[in-house]
């Protein structure tokens, strides 16, 4: 381990399975800095490895690292405790003109160590009067999914939106507002690190994709956000209106699962 190099890929590699680590997560994905240096290691690494005397398996711990086990009380607390602040600080946000019409901010529901998480547009006038999302008839239709589709408890998942108060009489959310709110969704997502995020819908989609392309051209593939693997469905709304497409919703649903490696019930299958 003399090699210079070496140590700040190992110190590199360590710091990233930290950031990463989650003990239902299958894969680590190398930042582009730690990818440059792998790959400058890989032309120049094997001199310096030969005038290694020590034997590098044993020298390069990389993967092996001890990562912190995000499950256990400590961090998990700490995850909790991070998610209950920043609620706290979203309860108070008057970022947007959205905060004097509101009952009270829809920050989220569910479990904080979901596997995955549903992201919505914004409340409706029923969970801004509960200050839960996704609790109105739409809500009902996403709850449906969950449980009778996907075989969860809707408490396992974790469900929120990009926008945190109801817009008046449901309009769309202006662009300045989800820029204003986003940063509330980027660190729920950052502090959960689920497996999977599910992207309901229009705004959900363009808002964690930075696309304007068509739900129906989204889904169907996978996508990634900050490293998370990310599907898009259509919103339950739109599926209460257009119920033919509800077909769609359920064929993206089962690729979820299939990935999450929870079972599709028999008969169910497309
Ligand atoms: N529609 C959404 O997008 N979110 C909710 O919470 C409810 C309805
Ligand atoms: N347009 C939307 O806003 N949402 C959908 O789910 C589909 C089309």
């Amino acid at each position: 381990m003399s090699n210079p190099l070496y140590r700040e890929i190992v110190q590199d590699i360590r710091t990233l399975v930290e950031a990463t680590a989650h003990p239902r997560r299958r894969t680590i994905r190398l930042s582009p800095e730690v990818a440059a240096k792998l790959e400058a290691l890989s032309s120049a690494g094997s001199a310096a490895a030969a005038a290694d005397t020590h034997s590098e398996p044993a020298e390069v711990p990389a993967a092996s690292t001890p990562a912190p086990d995000p499950g256990s009380p400590s961090d998990s607390g700490a995850r909790e405790a991070a998610l209950d602040a920043l609620e706290k600080m979203v309860a108070m946000c008057t970022k947007c003109e959205l905060c004097h019409g509101r009952t009270q901010t829809v920050f989220a529901d569910g479990d904080p160590t979901a596997r995955i998480v549903f992201v919505g547009e914004a409340p409706g006038a029923d969970e801004d009067r509960q200050g839960v999302p996704f609790v109105g008839r739409a809500g009902q239709l996403l709850t449906d999914i969950i449980t009778k589709g996907m075989g969860l408890q809707r408490e396992e998942v974790y469900i929120c939106n990009v926008i945190k108060c109801r817009p008046p009489n449901n309009r769309d959310p202006k662009p300045a507002e989800i820029e204003q709110c986003e940063p509330y969704l980027v660190e729920q997502l950052r502090l959960i690190q689920p497996e999977v995020i599910c992207a309901l819908g229009a705004h959900a989609a363009r808002t964690l994709l930075r696309t304007n392309v068509a739900v129906g051209k989204l889904r169907d593939q996978w996508h990634e956000y900050c490293g998370i693997p990310l599907r898009v469905t259509y919103h339950p709304s739109y599926l209460l209106r257009n119920p033919a497409d509800k077909r769609k919703t359920w064929e993206d649903i089962q690729v979820i699962m299939e990935y999450l490696g929870i079972p599709i019930p028999q008969g169910k299958g497309s």
